[in-house]
């Protein structure tokens, strides 16, 4: 299978942390995107209209996105403990957190593009803050509700989590996000030295 990729992308971060901690980064073979909102790939935008990526294209031609949908699938192909609880009200927790973690990374990448990529004419900063007012309330509330369902084992939402954080180091490295959040701090620390984590790191 091939996965249209940026080694900065956080949602390819995702697919790839999960990927490693199942034993499949193997069988995934990765293709330099050319992926940019102005000028999207067009070699991505013939399998996906909307050009983003992560895009997975399987074997016989099915094409797979977004990130939530390309980790729903790669959970099926190995026989260890799914990243995903198959029912349960654990189910909904973990979905729920990997829309936070989701959350936290379309903020964080949509003010990226705002301050790399939006003419320094036409930047918002009122939008700007309301950006990264979605990426501070998130974290505020995994540090107070979160930690717990976090756990110790990966999950599909903490690795969403996991993801967001690491792109908050790559990309906003002067946030200093870790003040006032210990146990998110603390968890972050332990996750960071995961092999898979090391492996999709960007740097
Ligand atoms: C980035 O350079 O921050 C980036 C690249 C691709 C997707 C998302 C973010």
């Amino acid at each position: 299978m091939k996965l249209w990729y940026s080694p900065a992308s956080p949602f390819v971060r995702k697919c790839l942390i999960l990927a490693h901690e199942r034993g499949l980064a193997d069988r995934i073979e990765t293709l330099d995107a050319n992926a940019n909102v102005v000028s999207p790939d067009q070699r991505i935008v013939a399998s996906n209209p909307t050009g983003k990526i992560p895009t997975m294209v399987l074997d016989d031609g099915t094409v797979l996105f977004d990130s939530r949908v390309i980790c729903a699938y790669l959970d099926t192909l190995h026989d260890g403990k799914k990243l995903m609880p198959r029912s349960g009200a654990k189910r909904f927790e973990v979905m729920t957190l990997e829309a936070m973690g989701d959350g936290i990374m379309d903020a964080a990448v949509n003010n990226r593009y705002e301050l790399a990529l939006r003419p320094e004419e036409y930047r918002w900063p009122a939008w700007s803050e309301g950006q990264m007012g979605k990426v501070m309330a998130s974290l505020d509330q995994i540090e107070a509700k979160w930690t717990r369902a976090l756990g110790r084992n990966p999950n599909m939402g903490s690795i969403a989590i996991a993801a967001a954080l690491g792109y908050l180091d790559f990309r906003y490295k002067d946030l200093n996000w870790r003040r006032g959040r210990p146990k998110l701090t603390r968890w972050f620390r332990a996750f960071s030295q995961r092999p898979s984590f090391v492996a999709s790191s960007p740097e």
